[in-house]
């Protein structure tokens, strides 16, 4: 595959205090290095709209279908204004979470039938998947340790470790199911070996020598 046909829609996905925003200003630089000036946005959030949605879905106790239909909205807006125009204007988008997430919280952390997840996917982007998933897999004990020295804890961050072993299992089991598209690194290591072993991954998937 060459870089020109490679993947253009990445994402970045992991439970809360895995590290994601290091590494997606990491992999940006990269593509930068060839070249390449990636659109950065991120989800629950990415537009005016969705930043709103954002706010309310961290800060305001509600219904896990709620929650759900939510992210939804926040991420049919996203799509309409941000990822599908810049993927038509052959620009590459690097997104922070994406429908995975939601598999992963509301229905592995909440609860949510798979199928009713399913169904909304299928209507809100009928066969828009990422080219690459990047999974930065923690152990819910180390996510918590790094969690507790950054700002308060949002909705999400102050949840059990239970809650983040079933949203990490979920993950890790989409992962399993479709390896073509997912790339799961060890979160455990420091900053720039989990660097180190995501771009040596994501390189050859996007027809690049490291
Ligand atoms: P994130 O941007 O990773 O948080 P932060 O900026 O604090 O690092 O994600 C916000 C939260 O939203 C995170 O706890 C996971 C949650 N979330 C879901 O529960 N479902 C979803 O579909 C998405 C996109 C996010």
């Amino acid at each position: 595959m060459s870089a020109s046909t490679g993947p253009r829609f990445i994402t970045f996905e992991g439970i809360d205090g895995a590290g994601k925003s290091t590494q997606i200003a990491a992999v940006a630089d990269w593509l930068r290095a060839r070249g390449i000036d990636p659109v950065i946005t991120r989800e629950p959030g990415g537009t005016p709209l969705g930043e709103q949605l954002r706010e309310l879905i961290l800060g305001r106790p509600m219904d896990a279908r709620s929650e759900t239909l939510l992210m939804f909205a926040a991420r049919a807006e996203h799509l309409a204004r941000v990822i599908e125009p810049a993927l038509a204007a052959g620009r590459w988008v690097l997104c922070d979470r994406y429908t995975d997430a939601t598999f992963a919280y509301q229905c592995g952390g909440r609860g949510v039938p798979h199928n009713d997840i399913e169904l909304l996917a299928l209507w809100v982007h009928p066969g828009r998947w990422p080219d690459a998933t990047v999974l930065f897999d923690v152990a819910p004990g180390t996510a918590a340790q790094r969690l507790a020295s950054a700002r308060p804890a949002d909705r999400f961050e102050s949840e059990s470790c239970e809650f983040f072993t079933r949203v990490r299992d979920e993950y890790l089991a989409r992962a399993a199911r479709e390896p073509e598209r997912f790339i799961v690194v060890d979160a455990e290591m420091p900053p720039a070996a989990v660097t180190a072993e995501m771009l040596e991954e994501l390189a050859p998937r996007l027809g690049w020598p490291q």
